[in-house]
């Protein structure tokens, strides 16, 4: 194990060089544009852990490229059918659209390395914290050092837009994925203080929903007044989903939530954020949230309903005047353990044809959908991942629950039987879906130790 950490420890530099390598691609899954991009940071993975001694392999899907990659003889596929424990380490190569361009101050796929951070789109989201995996692996097959486990790379293109094909590449290969637990590191974290197990995400339901009116954009002046403004009745709808107190007012929203326990709470209320920092970090002039709930309470165990897009009418330069013939709204709402995705989307949509006025014509276009994922803390396997932690970051971990969402996990539970272990690497001011993305070299270079004495932990009988 010691020849494992030295070897990490030793080369950082050439970590960090291929690291940015990996980060040159665009690889945007939203934009067809980048298909071919798409395409190419797979087969450069692929290459990458053939490089390190993994058997990878890309695998076609209808949409993009998954990559697999296992380390050498992988004997019986499950600890419990008499072979080595066997992990799946689960993470995506495909990143966010970098849009707004101007906001970045170098360009989004030129990473740029200032004092300990590396910017660039997909730095932390998720190409940092899954190539920190795959170099503590490279560690222990370079060194010789055994492994106690057997281990397989999943690494999908379509985390960012729903990871649709990795859902169906999960039931046709279910025998050779079949697992002990599923390592997800695609989380964050409070602070490198504060490594943290993560326990819980929200789930999330998207749609579109579009607000038609006249059959072109009509001259406001000659029409004005005498129609819906679309954009105007699309507004006073959304207006009306939210109370000011912070709660959605769409009946039955809130039926299933179950409510957080006073230990839940205590817990919440004793990790490091301080509200006055997280309204600092995030730039706004007050916190806003649902009434009665603390700002960690509300952005990682209470459903939301948030506008996600608003379009209508001109948006170029000046002004033009004109009734809009049409309003579109993209939406997605998170949800909490226990909400069920179908229910809510129906409760939705019921609520919002009830509520639009006769004047417009509505089409609501739903979009994916998720449910939360909740799972112990107390199970041997987050035991030893919280031992993991506690090693590589020289500090005690903390329990927390997110509010992002990683659809994919439930899948892993439904289709493999396996739970999720999230143990991300992310900072808060790490910039995911935002400009100037950038992670950490310091929770790099921890992730690797984590998950070097990972596999030590998890194997243990
Ligand atoms: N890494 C995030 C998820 C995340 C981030 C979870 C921080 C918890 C804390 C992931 O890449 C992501 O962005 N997921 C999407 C899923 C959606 C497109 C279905 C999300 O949460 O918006
Ligand atoms: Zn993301």
């Amino acid at each position: 194990m010691q020849a494992v950490l030295d070897y990490l420890k030793r080369n950082q530099a050439r970590f960090v060089a291929e690291l940015c390598d990996y980060l040159r691609f665009p690889s945007v899954s939203a934009q067809p544009q980048h298909k071919k991009d798409m395409r190419a940071c797979a087969g450069w993975l692929v290459n990458h852990c053939r490089h390190i001694g993994l058997d990878a392999r890309l695998c076609p899907t209808a949409g993009h490229p998954i990559v697999v990659a296992k380390t050498p003889r992988l004997a019986a596929p499950k600890r419990s059918e008499g072979g080595k424990p066997h992990f799946m380490i689960y993470g995506h190569y495909d990143v966010q659209p970098p849009e707004p361009l101007e906001l970045w101050k170098t360009p989004p796929f030129a990473p740029r390395i200032v004092g300990r951070s590396i910017y660039a789109r997909g730095s932390m989201d998720n190409k940092g914290q899954n190539f920190a995996h795959l170099k503590a692996v490279e560690a222990y097959l370079q060194t010789g050092t055994p492994l106690p486990c057997d281990l397989t790379f999943v690494l999908e293109g379509e985390e960012e837009v729903g990871s649709v094909s990795l859902a169906k590449f999960l039931k046709t290969h279910r025998a050779e994925l079949r697992c002990d637990a599923v390592v997800v590191s695609d989380t964050d974290i409070p602070s490198p203080k504060h490594p943290a197990l993560t326990y819980s995400l929200r789930g999330i339901i998207a749609f579109e929903i579009t607000v038609r009116g006249p059959a072109r954009d009509l001259h406001s002046g000659i029409f004005g007044g005498s129609v819906e403004n679309p954009a105007m009745a699309l507004a006073r709808l959304l207006a009306q989903l939210r109370d000011a107190g912070g709660r959605v007012t769409i009946p039955g929203f809130y039926d299933d939530v179950a409510p957080l326990s006073a230990y839940e709470r205590k817990q919440f209320a004793r990790l490091p954020i301080k509200d006055c920092d997280l309204q600092k970090l995030l730039g706004v002039k007050k916190l806003f949230g649902e009434r009665g709930f603390t700002p960690t309470e509300q952005r990682s165990a209470r459903p939301t309903f948030e506008i996600n897009g608003l379009t209508s009418g001109y948006q170029g330069e000046g002004s033009k005047t004109i009734v809009p013939a049409w309003a579109r709204a993209k939406i997605t709402c998170r949800l909490v353990p226990n909400q069920r995705p179908a229910k809510i989307r129906e409760l939705v949509c019921r609520h919002i044809k009830k509520i639009c006025p006769p004047t417009v014509r509505l089409e609501i276009e739903a979009g994916h959908g998720a449910e939360a994922y909740l799972v112990s803390p107390r199970s041997r396997e987050a035991q030893a991942a919280l031992r993991a932690l506690e090693a590589a970051f020289g500090c005690p971990p903390v329990l927390m629950r997110e509010g992002g969402s990683i659809p994919i996990v439930n899948d892993f539970k439904k289709i493999l039987g396996a739970d999720s272990l999230l143990l991300g690497l992310g900072l808060p001011d790490g910039n995911a879906h935002s400009p100037n993305e950038k992670f950490n070299l310091d929770c790099f270079a921890k992730g690797q130790a984590m998950s070097a004495h990972l596999w030590q932990e998890l194997s243990r009988t």
